[in-house]
């Protein structure tokens, strides 16, 4: 079988709503492939009993419909369904890599993109590819109507995410149609400041770019806790905390030498609000 580890992936970065994405190291899903008449799917790992083997109901049943390539796919679940890390996306980015290669489409990476969003359209009702886009490039996207700009870029961070879920749609539900000029003004000067940072592989302009009035107010209301697990991963020495993607996942960017205590302080955070949680102390890369 054709073997494939697609990588989580956190959308947004605060500052950049529906634009900005990052690949981590851990966790990942892996996808193995192989030819067959029609497609079947089979999944297992974290939260696959939440997650539809039907291929008309699987973010990886259209892609291998847009790909023309039917396959029996095994998907083994590294990254949570409903947590913030790009769980479908990585599944969607991951099966478009291996079909690609099973059947010889020879599709660059950068034109999987919009293979795999149409997965994730699926999954959240929009065929958003700040997912998609990391996970099948790395590094860190920019996504526009335009296409997407890939910048290689290593940044420690750390990801903590409770055992709650809050589902993408939802969290889309609640997004704000509008946005005062002073927020926007912030936002965008924040967004440059943190694309500067990831060029230059540097925590601290990243973490300081991830500040934004908008959207990320609303989606921090989602998670019971935020604000004491954020206080606590600052006092702790990150250099900025958001919500990663549509939330649960909390996303904390810092120093290599602080992920240890970073991630400490967010799980002891989470428990003091009565919620269990985990934290990926990893990078992206
Ligand atoms: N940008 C999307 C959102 C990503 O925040 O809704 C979902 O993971």
């Amino acid at each position: 079988m054709l073997s494939v580890r697609a990588p989580a992936t956190s959308a947004n970065l605060g500052s950049g709503f529906d634009v900005f994405g990052v690949a981590l190291g851990t966790p990942a899903d892996v996808i193995r492939v192989e030819r067959a008449p029609e497609t079947e799917i089979t999944v297992t790992g974290a939260g696959s009993q939440y997650i539809p083997e039907d291929p008309d109901q699987n973010t990886v049943g259209a892609v291998a419909d847009a790909l023309d390539a039917p396959a029996h796919i095994e998907i083994d679940k590294g990254v949570r369904p409903s947590s913030g890390l790009g769980s479908s996306a990585a599944s969607a980015a991951g099966a478009a890599v291996a079909l690609n290669a099973l059947y010889d489409r020879g599709l660059s990476r950068e034109e999987l993109v919009p293979v795999a969003a149409e997965g994730e359209a699926l999954v959240s009702g929009v065929a958003h590819a700040d997912n998609v886009a990391p996970s099948l490039l790395g590094g860190f996207t920019i996504v526009t109507d335009d296409g997407v700009t890939q910048v290689d870029a290593s940044i420690p961070v750390v990801v903590c995410l409770p055992e709650i879920t809050v589902s993408t749609r939802d969290a889309r539900g609640i997004v704000p149609e509008t946005a005062s000029m002073t927020d926007v003004v912030e936002t965008v000067g924040n967004a440059a400041t943190l694309t500067v940072g990831m060029a230059r592989d540097d925590p601290e302009l990243v973490g300081r770019g991830m500040g934004s009035e908008i959207v990320t107010p609303e989606r921090a209301a989602l998670i019971d806790g935020f604000d004491a697990v954020s206080e606590a991963a600052l006092e702790a020495g990150a250099t900025g905390v958001t919500v990663s993607g549509a939330g649960p996942g909390v996303l904390a960017v810092c120093h290599a030498d602080d992920r240890q205590a970073v991630a400490g302080t967010m799980i002891d955070a989470f428990d003091d609000a009565g919620i269990e949680s985990r934290a990926y102390q990893t990078a992206v890369s």
